[in-house]
């Protein structure tokens, strides 16, 4: 097969940052998705929906001129959020979802949620309006271990969670673990997960050798959830793939989440992976690897609109079997970022 032509994908897990660094990024993304969900962990947080509306004003306004693109806005859930907020949320029909960060599991979520049990307020209001909650399925305990994170917090806080919301609509965002993918793919249907190309792609060794099997450190490779065992990784690319059964509940999330090559290559490196430049092509890949490129139309296009409940995009686009490099580095506000697998040789471009 030389070309791949699917329905123009939705990205649905982004970062976006803010000011000239977000400028910067902005128009990769824009050039592959018709939407993204635009993740709130700016410095302050997106917790109402005013800020979500003047942060979609700005994206909109440095969107370059022949791009069409529309922000998908969250908002960040605090201890706080009230269920006035929610409802103003849902009625502003701008925002689309409630994160949830377990305060201190990741970048910028130090005003993140304490115990789930404060937000019951916001949770029934987002039930009862049908606003999704997105999660950032990790704990935070000191004693747990850090590849078990995710496995610990489908039992300590989604399943009480779903028992006690059980109308609730879940996004169990950039699933790393087999336990997360049978647990989606075993449930009912008001969850669904998103699923990053860099889980899909790499096991954890990754994260301490070179494509070529040479040893050391690589900051780029390190985001939250941190990448895992290939057990791991053979389960994600299953699930994405129909193998597990319901397909229709994964659907495609970069979580590019870019950092100043400075931040990422220093003694106490920021977690994220910036994909954004290069991700329906990622993605390509590693359905190509499963043997699965007839599946990911579903996976980019069509399974997150569904569960959105928002339309399919009309337009197309096309990929085409042809090396390229990545390159070593992009500009980022005043200062520069590396990309995940930069200076790798891609299979795929996308063309239009
Ligand atoms: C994200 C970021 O940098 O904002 N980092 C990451 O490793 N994925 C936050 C997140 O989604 O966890
Ligand atoms: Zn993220």
């Amino acid at each position: 097969m030389q070309t791949l032509t699917l329905t123009r994908p939705d990205d649905w897990h982004l970062h976006l940052r803010d000011g000239a660094a977000m400028a910067d990024v902005l128009p990769y993304t824009a050039r592959q998705f018709a939407r993204a969900i635009v993740m709130p962990n700016l410095k302050p947080p997106v917790t109402t929906s005013a800020l979500a509306a003047a942060y979609r004003e700005r994206i909109l306004a440095a969107l370059p001129s022949g791009l069409r693109f529309e922000p998908l806005m969250t908002l960040y859930l605090t201890d706080n959020t009230s269920a006035d907020e929610i409802r103003r949320a849902k009625a502003s029909g701008l925002v689309h979802g409630v994160k949830l960060y377990p305060a201190g599991a990741t970048t910028n979520s130090d005003a993140g949620v304490t115990q789930l049990a404060r937000c019951a307020r916001a949770l029934d209001a987002m039930q009862e309006v049908d606003l999704p909650l997105l999660v950032h399925g990790e704990v935070t305990h000191a004693h747990v271990d850090v590849f078990d994170r995710e496995r610990a917090f489908i039992d300590e806080v989604l399943l009480p969670a779903r028992r006690d919301f059980p109308a609730l609509r879940v996004v169990f965002e950039h699933i790393t673990t087999q336990e997360a993918a049978e647990y989606v793919a075993g449930a009912d249907g008001r969850i669904a997960a998103t699923i990053t190309a860099h889980h899909l792609l790499y096991n954890r060794n990754r994260l301490f050798m070179t494509a070529d099997g040479r040893t050391g450190m690589r900051p780029h490779w390190y985001c939250l959830p941190v990448l895992k065992r290939e057990r791991h990784r053979q389960a994600l690319l299953g699930a994405a793939c129909g193998k597990l059964g319901r397909a229709e509940r994964f659907f495609l999330g970069t979580d590019s989440a870019p950092h100043p090559k400075g931040e990422k290559e220093s003694a106490c490196g920021c977690a994220g992976c910036f994909t954004a430049a290069s991700a329906v092509e990622l993605y390509a890949m590693a359905f190509e690897e499963a043997g699965a490129l007839d599946r990911l139309e579903a996976f980019a296009s069509f399974n997150g609109p569904d569960f959105y409940g928002l339309p399919r995009n009309g337009e197309r686009v096309t990929l085409e079997r042809r090396d390229w490099t990545l390159p070593a580095e992009l500009k980022f506000g005043d200062t520069v970022l590396v990309p995940l697998s930069a200076g790798e040789v891609l299979p795929w471009k996308l063309v239009t």
